[in-house]
């Protein structure tokens, strides 16, 4: 079967839970050589060590994607690691304080720290990886987005608006980037049983929520279909919680 992950170079943020963890296990199961970014060394170290244990490749880089000082350090390392960056998963992300808030009771530094993690820090990371994917040719970029990016939730307003933004990024990345073979889209995992989902609604019926590892292999599968979404599409996630259960990806084409 063809298996174009195989042997590419991976940096993935948000790698050490939820998404992220699950992400890094499928990606390098497919035979991907990972690089996971995240702010813990020791969750971080872990999901390498179970990587490494299951025999695939897979480097940790401690950083917080919001430093703007980190950017060129995680570009760098994972350049070492692993060579060129073939995939960038832009899926690190902050909810803000919890119990989530409306509006009128945000603090602008909590919006700020918000926009800093979910869009200025991937924002800064696409700049860092994107160029020298031009130069090789070839490449894919996913920012990982919500429903919270159309929907207007009340209370997740600061997250929300990051996330519009970032999608909205995506789109003018992939019609600035076209001609180029990098492709960047934008992916809503739909709702998932991980600790971001149990921060936001902590009485969630957790037997309602997808498995983080289904999620985890409908984009793996996304990035193995040839040709694979058009550039710019956004592409939402269903997959439908309990053994058994459809999983669809429904695919919006690219923005005009
Ligand atoms: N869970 C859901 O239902 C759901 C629904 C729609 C969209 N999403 C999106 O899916 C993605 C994954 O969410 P999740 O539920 O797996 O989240 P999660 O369980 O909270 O995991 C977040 C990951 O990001 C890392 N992280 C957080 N802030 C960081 C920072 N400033 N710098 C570097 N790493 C950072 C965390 O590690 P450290 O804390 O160690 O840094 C962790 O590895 C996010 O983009 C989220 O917005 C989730």
């Amino acid at each position: 079967m063809n298996n174009p992950i195989a042997g590419k170079g991976v940096l993935l943020t948000g790698g050490s839970r939820g998404l992220g963890r699950a992400l890094g296990l499928a990606l390098a199961r497919a035979g991907a050589r990972v690089v996971l970014v995240a702010r813990h060394a020791d969750v971080l170290d872990e999901v390498v060590a179970a990587i490494r244990a299951a025999g695939g490749e897979a480097h940790a880089v401690v950083a917080d994607v919001a430093d703007k000082d980190a950017t060129t350090a995680i570009a760098g390392q994972a350049a070492a690691a692993v060579g060129p960056i073939d995939v960038l998963v832009n899926n690190a992300s902050t909810l803000g304080p919890v119990p989530l808030r409306l509006l009128l009771d945000t603090d602008c530094e909590d919006l700020e720290r918000a926009l800093a993690v979910n869009l200025v820090g991937p924002f800064r990371l696409t700049k860092a990886i994107a160029g020298p994917m031009v130069l090789r040719g070839g490449g894919t970029i996913v920012n990982v987005t919500s429903d919270a990016a159309t929907e207007a939730y009340e209370r997740w307003g600061a997250y929300g608006a990051s996330k519009a933004a970032l999608e909205q990024l995506g789109r003018v990345w992939a019609a600035e980037l076209a001609g180029t073979g990098v492709r960047v889209v934008n992916v809503d995992p739909g709702e998932m049983d991980t600790r971001m989902h149990a921060d936001a609604i902590p009485d969630a019926d957790r037997a309602t929520l997808a498995d983080p590892a289904r999620v985890a292999a409908e984009i793996v599968a996304l990035l193995q279909a040839e040709p694979g979404p058009a550039p710019g599409a956004r592409v939402a996630i269903r997959t439908a919680p309990g053994a058994g259960a459809s999983t669809e990806a429904a695919v919006a084409g690219a923005s005009p």
